[in-house]
């Protein structure tokens, strides 16, 4: 089965296309004793445009731009898919709808109308089974963008929809086997390299989903494919947005994640080579200062429940930047690694506490944060100790792309959930459960 997969929830614009069979229900003893699954997809076309660099200005996503900037982008990623693909014939698709039709279903992106006329009048109907499309959670601007041109096309082509949740794509995505090959999502216009056949990794239930990203922390409990229960998820920020805002204390470009994490490393480099200097030299240690001056809190660490707070995180750095200032770069560096140690301290904390709360099989970690290289090897020493496995994604993958959508997109198709096209609509706050 051929799926479209189309994302806009926030500054992203992605299109992707894969050809997918087989299934992943492990609810069937038989399939679960074979510890595998009979599903396989294909990349066939994967294009995305970042938006990273017009909000960086703003230090911050901002609705309306990310919906005028959608309109521009879902035709060229949509060409580009289809080109990878090799899908795309010359012809006339448009001769089959009348303009005014589609007129109306983009009548808030004439940007978007202007440029798929031109599409659909120099290309045939490509092969495609169903359209995925994001319905929610994210920005609500950008996510009717993806969603009337979803409906546009299923106008035009007559291919079924189905409506994704944002973060089952996030979920899905990091079920993906990507030990052996690095997988590089092409930008617009680099050229693709995708691998031939890819298939997801086996899951034991109860399966544990930590979701952390710009929007999202949230611990969802599994019991079956397609089951989720919140079990925890954070009473303020993000650990995201944490990471965002922060990093503006620290004078760091949006988003922030990425550059808190790279300096929290190389501090935290510093620290483990001037101990190893210490050790080697022992007279000289009295004088070496070590560790970070800064001490965060680690917030709700040994409450009862499962859920988390940032936002005291970030006002405890918000102090520590007021006394300190004008920061050095070294002491921007030793604050990234405290503030990095203490929100990971508190998601492996929480994550081992509904391991042993639930009986966890099988954890996976998902959502841009999940690119975290240091959060992944805490949570995978700390999983390590109680036999535990973690799933993470291609760390390319971990932010959004189109490739989730269109990957959590089919096993809806294939359960036959389609939508009918003038009942979609975009719920910034969908929840998976
Ligand atoms: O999933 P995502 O792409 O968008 C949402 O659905 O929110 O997540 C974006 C978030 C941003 O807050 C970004 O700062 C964070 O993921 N992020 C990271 C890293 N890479 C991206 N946070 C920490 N460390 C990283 N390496
Ligand atoms: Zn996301």
């Amino acid at each position: 089965m051929k799926i479209l997969g189309i994302e806009t929830s926030c500054d992203e614009s992605a299109v992707c296309l894969i050809d997918a069979q087989g299934d992943f229900d492990f609810a069937s003893p038989k399939l679960h004793a074979k510890a595998g699954n009979n599903f396989q997809f294909q990349v066939l076309g994967n294009s995305l445009i970042s938006q990273i660099a017009i909000h960086a200005q703003y230090g911050g996503v901002f609705p309306n731009l990310a919906k005028r900037e959608h309109a521009k982008n879902l035709v060229p990623l949509l060409e580009q898919t289809l080109q990878q693909a090799e899908t795309l014939l010359r012809g006339d698709a448009s001769q089959k709808v009348t303009i005014a039709e589609l007129q109306i279903i983009l009548a808030r992106e004439p940007d978007l109308y202007e440029r798929l006329i031109v599409f659909l009048q120099k290309y045939a109907k490509p092969e495609i089974d169903a359209i995925a499309v994001t319905v929610g959670p994210g920005l609500e601007p950008a996510l009717w963008v993806g969603i009337n041109f979803a409906r546009a096309l299923n106008l035009v082509w007559n291919i079924p929809l189905v409506a994704v949740n944002h973060m089952e794509g996030h979920i899905v995505m990091s079920l993906m086997r990507h030990d052996n090959f690095q997988f590089t999502i092409p930008n617009f216009q680099k050229e693709t390299h995708t691998p031939k056949r890819c298939a997801l990794n086996a899951v034991r239930y109860p399966l544990l989903s930590l979701l952390i990203s710009g929007g999202h922390t949230e611990l969802v409990l599994s019991s079956k494919w397609h089951d989720y229960k919140i079990v925890g998820a954070t009473r303020d920020d993000a650990v995201g947005e944490a990471f965002d805002k922060v990093a503006r204390l620290l004078g760091l470009p949006y988003p922030g994640g990425p550059h808190i994490s790279a300096l929290a490393e190389m501090s935290r480099n510093n620290a483990e080579q001037t101990r190893k200097h210490a050790e080697k030299v022992p007279h000289r240690s009295a004088s070496v200062s070590h560790g970070s001056a800064f001490h965060l809190p680690r917030p709700m660490l040994h409450d009862d429940t499962l859920d988390f707070s940032f936002a005291g995180l970030k006002t405890a750095v918000l102090r520590i930047v007021q006394a300190h200032s004008p920061l050095t770069d070294e002491m921007k560096s030793r604050i990234a690694l405290e503030f990095e140690d203490a929100v990971t301290d508190v998601l492996v904390a929480k994550t081992m506490k509904a391991v042993d709360e639930y009986g966890i099989q099988t954890v996976l970690v998902g959502g841009g944060v999940s690119a975290n290289t240091h959060i992944r090897a805490q949570l995978a020493t700390q999983l390590a100790t109680v036999d535990c496995k973690l799933l993470t994604p291609p760390p390319e993958l971990a932010t959004d792309n189109a490739l989730m959508i269109a990957l959590a997109g089919y096993f809806r198709a294939q359960n036959r959930e389609f939508v009918n096209p003038d009942m979609l609509k975009a719920n910034g706050n969908l929840k998976l459960a």
